[in-house]
């Protein structure tokens, strides 16, 4: 199996750090022309010469606009929609409007804005791929999290209804859980949830990879592998799926307090 995107077109939402970047470098590297944002400009400079990036910040529909007025006119073939913030580790109680709204703005919005943007195109060449990036908290609860949760299980559904709308028009749609993924994200979600149960961040750490069948932790560059099988020739008859590449959570908080 060689999988080439050669002559593909793709944009990735938030492609400055995290499994973002990886997704961008990997279908670069694969022969796609890639096109990306973030609202960290300092990720974005240190990509490869070869991918168009824009600072945004995606949670404002007027400046993804402006990028795919630049973008649409040469066609597109590939949506990431990998944008995702982890939201505030409080009790519900304790949560502010603000910090709801940014959440829900920046994990469910930006999917939305985006994919009304696309779709038009990838109906007029009836083809397009568009990955969703979900979360173990878009399929289950977790404590503490409950802004997160509620964004990513509405990108959950989001995905599986968009697969059906989009299906005749041979547009497939899939969601990808990423498990606990290495990198920076998860080392500032560990330490709010220590804060939060009042508990040492290296027991947070065991917790979490206890909570998954493998009792692992994954790398950004798996989850950018499954993508590219995804949105290549090999997926073409995979759409609605909603895949982990996680060790398999079962839970996302294994304990009884
Ligand atoms: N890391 C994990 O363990 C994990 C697990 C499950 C799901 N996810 C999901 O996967 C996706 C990617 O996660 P990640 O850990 O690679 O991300 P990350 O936290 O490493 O951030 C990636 C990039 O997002 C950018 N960003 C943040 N807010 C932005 C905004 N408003 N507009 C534009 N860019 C913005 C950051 O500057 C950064 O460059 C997210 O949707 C996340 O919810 C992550």
């Amino acid at each position: 199996m060689r999988i080439s995107l050669e002559g593909k077109r793709a944009f990735v939402t938030a492609g400055g750090d995290g499994m973002g970047r990886t997704t961008a470098i990997t279908m670069a590297e694969l022969g796609a022309d890639v096109f990306t944002c973030d609202i960290d400009a300092s990720g974005l400079e240190t990509l490869p010469d070869s991918i168009r990036t824009w600072q945004c910040d995606v949670g404002d529909s007027d400046a993804l606009d402006a990028i795919f007025d630049e973008i649409l006119p040469g066609g597109l073939d590939i949506l990431i929609n990998n944008a995702g913030v982890s939201g505030p580790t409080k009790l519900v109680e304790d949560i502010t409007n603000d910090e709801w709204d940014q959440c829900m703005s920046i994990c469910i919005g930006s999917h939305f804005y985006c994919a009304r943007r696309v779709v038009p195109v990838f109906k007029a060449q009836q083809s397009g791929v568009i990955i969703n990036m979900v979360s173990a908290a878009g399929i289950m609860g977790f404590p503490g999290r409950s802004p997160y949760v509620a964004a990513k299980y509405a990108v959950s559904g989001f995905t599986e209804t968009l697969a059906m709308e989009l299906g005749p028009d041979n547009i497939r749609v899939n969601g990808i859980v990423p498990g606990n993924v290495n990198g920076d994200r998860i080392e500032r979600v560990i330490a709010n949830h220590a804060a939060l149960e009042n508990l040492d961040p290296e027991e947070v750490r065991k917790i979490y990879a206890i909570g998954t069948s493998m009792q692992c932790y994954v790398d950004p560059q798996e989850i950018s592998d499954l993508i590219v099988y995804l949105v290549s020739d090999y997926g073409r008859h995979i759409s609605g799926q909603i895949i982990g590449v996680d060790g398999n959570t079962e839970t996302l908080w294994p304990r009884s307090s």
